[in-house]
């Protein structure tokens, strides 16, 4: 599978964020990252899922890539509109009944992925594999951008990544968190297949944009 490209709006222009979507969505990126955080599951609270819905309004060539680091998503699952086309990445950590919540994500005709922390182990997906589309593992402790790469991150993708060949399933490894200019060839060797781009790569100062994107796009494949 192609590297694929998710920038993470959290770290673009805050006070520009309907040029910076229709920048992304110009410049023929797959994803756009929406980090939701409800202030309890991690002790922030980025874009809001009014905002996350506008999103769904002004794109017409990305799709959207929801992170939501929230106990109970599925109470947002409507404000956000979600459907067709749609990934929703829902924390292990923040649902006991994630059978349920995968469930309603494929109700809302969106696309189910699993998100594990730092701390999690991946065989506690197991159970999960023939119900989901893809699995993000973060490579910093969920929360905030701008965060170092925490250790064990490479060994813990190609751990996913066999999981994944072993299972034989159509899943997608999702790398989330300081994925940088010089770490980002490094988890694509492991395995990962989208690349959650943020502060470490794409939105640093001192480049534009379009370099930016490009650079990480031939980077990642
Ligand atoms: C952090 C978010 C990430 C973050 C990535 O909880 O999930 O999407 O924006 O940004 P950097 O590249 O700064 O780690
Ligand atoms: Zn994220």
């Amino acid at each position: 599978m192609r590297g694929m490209l998710s920038p993470s709006l959290m770290c673009a222009d805050m006070l520009n964020l309907q040029s910076e979507i229709t920048k992304l969505d110009n410049l023929g990126v797959d994803y756009i990252h929406l980090d939701f955080m409800d202030g309890k599951f991690v002790p922030n609270v980025t874009l809001d899922s009014t905002i996350i819905r506008a999103v769904k309004n002004v794109i017409k060539n990305i799709k959207r890539d929801i992170h939501i680091m929230a106990f109970e998503p599925a109470q947002y699952f409507d404000k956000m509109n979600i459907g067709k086309d749609d990934i929703v990445s829902v924390h292990y950590e923040a649902c006991p009944n994630l059978h349920e919540v995968i469930r309603e994500i494929r109700v809302c005709g969106a696309n189910p992925f699993i998100a594990i922390s730092p701390d999690t182990k991946p065989e506690v997906l197991k159970e999960y594999l023939n119900e989901i589309d893809g699995i993000v593992v973060m490579t910093v402790y969920p929360g905030f951008a701008g965060q170092p790469i925490v250790k064990g991150s490479f060994e813990k993708i190609a751990e996913v990544r066999k999981m994944i060949d072993e299972s034989s399933l159509n899943i997608i490894l999702e790398v989330d968190g300081h994925v940088s200019w010089d770490l980002c060839c490094k988890m694509r060797e492991c395995g990962a297949d989208l690349f959650v781009a943020g502060s470490s790569s794409i939105y640093q100062r001192g480049i534009e944009l379009e370099d930016a994107v490009n650079k990480m796009t031939s980077l990642i494949n």
